[in-house]
């Protein structure tokens, strides 16, 4: 059984979800709590291995089915190697970006079957469903324009798809906090880091307890 805390951070690009997940990791370290940060696609050897296959390339390299395929070996793997073993340990894991990015990503903008989706959630993920989902929701035309810096490390096979599908992205998010309020709270990541960061800690602490 586990005991640990298991929180993931979602949104479109260039969000700033980095950045904070730092600043939570610190934050809960000098609280004294273990911390394990991951990421998706990614977080154990295996993962990482697909991910480059995932976030380089063409946009229209992967059909939205392969690309569902392809993260879901990636998570099977990562929740194996990283994310369980940790939760055992009592740790809190934070990771950035999981099951609902492959939900907005390849379900509602890409269009896989949804059913699709689902049967691969129950068969890898299970039990472990995140204990706290931060959604950060801001203008895709002001998410893309923060990311230049990443398109120059090449992984910018997703932020090369056209506006609409950004767009499609941020109503996916929207109602998924409107679907899920017990798990999924919004944060409004167009504020200044400092005020984000404190919607966050507001979130955050109270759940510390569990
Ligand atoms: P990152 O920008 O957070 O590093 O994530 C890499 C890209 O992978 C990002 O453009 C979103 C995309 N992605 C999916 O399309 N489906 C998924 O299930 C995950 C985890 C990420």
């Amino acid at each position: 059984m586990s005991n640990g805390i298991f929180i993931t951070l979602e949104g479109g690009e260039g969000a700033g979800k980095s950045t904070q997940a730092g600043r939570m990791a610190e934050r809960l370290e000098s609280l004294g709590y273990a911390v394990t940060r991951t990421r998706e696609p990614g977080g154990s050897p295996n993962a990482e291995e697909i991910r480059n296959l995932l976030v380089n390339g063409a946009p229209d390299r992967w059909t939205s089915t392969a690309e569902t395929l392809l993260n879901y070996a990636a998570r099977d793997s990562h929740l194996n190697e990283t994310i369980r073993p940790a939760l055992e340990r009592g740790e809190i894991v934070i990771c950035d970006r999981f099951m609902d990015s492959t939900r907005a990503y390849q379900g509602t903008a890409g269009g896989t079957d949804p059913d699709l989706i689902k049967t691969l959630e129950e068969a890898v993920i299970r039990k472990t469903m995140p204990d706290l989902t931060l959604v950060f929701d801001l203008d895709p035309t002001l998410g893309l324009g923060r990311t230049t810096k990443r398109a120059q490390a090449g992984e910018d096979r997703f932020e090369n798809k056209p506006l609409e599908f950004h767009e499609k992205l941020r109503e996916a998010f929207l109602d998924l906090v409107k679907t899920e309020p017990e798990r999924c709270v919004l944060i409004n990541a167009e504020q200044d880091i400092d005020k984000v960061f404190d919607d966050i800690w507001s979130v955050v602490e109270p759940r510390l307890t569990k």
